[in-house]
């Protein structure tokens, strides 16, 4: 099976789930696999390593063992192409510039 290559923008509940249950994105990518998640991208960068540590403790961590903590989506452009993400998950408060140039 090919692999993507994978990036979250936004370490919250859209993306790692909250309160009301597990129907958040990285969720429903667990269930489907196929992917290689290799960023986290996230200005509250503790916020974002405390998700990554969980995730990396839990039954899917072998689709997080790539994955770095990143403060701005500009340092995910900066990322050797091989690594590079190929699609990314949106779910920041805010619509920002730099979101739209993430054409990986
Ligand atoms: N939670 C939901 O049920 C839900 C459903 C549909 C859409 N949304 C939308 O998804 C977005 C995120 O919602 P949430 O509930 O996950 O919010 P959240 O507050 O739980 O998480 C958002 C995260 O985005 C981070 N962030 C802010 N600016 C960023 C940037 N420039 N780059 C990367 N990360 C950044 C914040 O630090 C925060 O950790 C919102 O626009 C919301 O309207 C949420």
């Amino acid at each position: 099976m090919s692999v993507l290559r994978i990036a979250f923008v936004g370490s919250g509940a859209v993306n790692f789930g909250g309160a009301e249950g597990p129907w958040d994105h990285s969720a429903r990518l667990e269930q489907l696999g196929g992917v290689d998640v290799v960023a986290i991208v996230d200005p509250l960068v503790a916020k974002a390593r405390a998700v990554l540590e969980r995730k990396l403790a839990g039954p899917h961590h072998h689709l997080y063992r790539n994955c770095v903590v990143l403060a701005s989506c500009s340092e995910v452009l900066a990322m050797e192409e091989q690594r590079r993400p190929q699609a990314a998950f949106i779910g920041s408060c805010v619509s920002r510039p730099d979101h739209a140039q993430m054409c990986f």
